[in-house]
C-alpha cells in the first residue's frame, strides 16, 4: 500500500485556499516545537458562517495536505462546525495518514483553534 492516500497527495499537490485573506477577522497561528513546522490560518467570518478561510504554511506535504483539507471542511459552515473539526475528522477525509504524521494534521485542527480564540477575542459579542 502507498504511504500517502491519492487524496493526501491531491491536496498536497493542488492545495485549496493558499494565501492570507487582508481584511480576516480571525487569524491564528500555531507550530510544532518538535519539527519546527509553522501554520497560519486566516478566517472570514460573517453572520456566524465562514465565508472565506486561506492559510499558509511553512511545513511538510502531510501539514499542506491536512490544512488544506480543513480548508474545505470549514468553509461556508457555521463556527460552531468549525469550532468542532478535530485532526482525526481531517486525517480521515483525507483517507488517512501514517501514524507518524497524525500530528500535522493536529497542526490544522489548532490553528483554527487559534484564529477562533482570535474572532471570540476581537468580538465577544460573537460568543453568545
Ligand atoms: Fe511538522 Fe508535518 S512534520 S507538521
Amino acid at each position: 500500500m502507498a504511504l500517502y492516500s491519492d487524496k493526501v497527495m491531491d491536496h498536497f499537490l493542488h492545495p485549496r485556499n493558499v494565501g492570507v485573506i487582508e481584511d480576516a477577522n480571525a487569524v491564528g497561528e500555531v507550530g510544532n516545537a518538535k519539527c519546527g513546522d509553522i501554520m497560519k490560518m486566516y478566517l472570514k467570518i460573517e453572520d456566524g458562517i465562514v465565508e472565506d478561510v486561506k492559510f499558509e504554511t511553512f511545513g511538510c506535504g502531510s501539514a499542506i495536505a491536512s490544512s488544506s483539507m480543513a480548508t474545505e471542511l470549514i468553509k461556508g459552515k457555521p463556527v460552531e462546525d468549525a469550532m468542532k473539526l478535530t485532526n482525526k475528522a481531517v486525517a480521515e477525509a483525507l483517507d488517512g495518514l501514517p501514524d507518524y504524521k497524525m500530528h500535522c494534521s493536529v497542526l490544522a485542527e489548532e490553528a483554527i483553534q487559534s484564529a477562533l480564540e482570535d474572532y471570540y477575542k476581537n468580538d465577544p459579542a460573537a460568543k453568545k
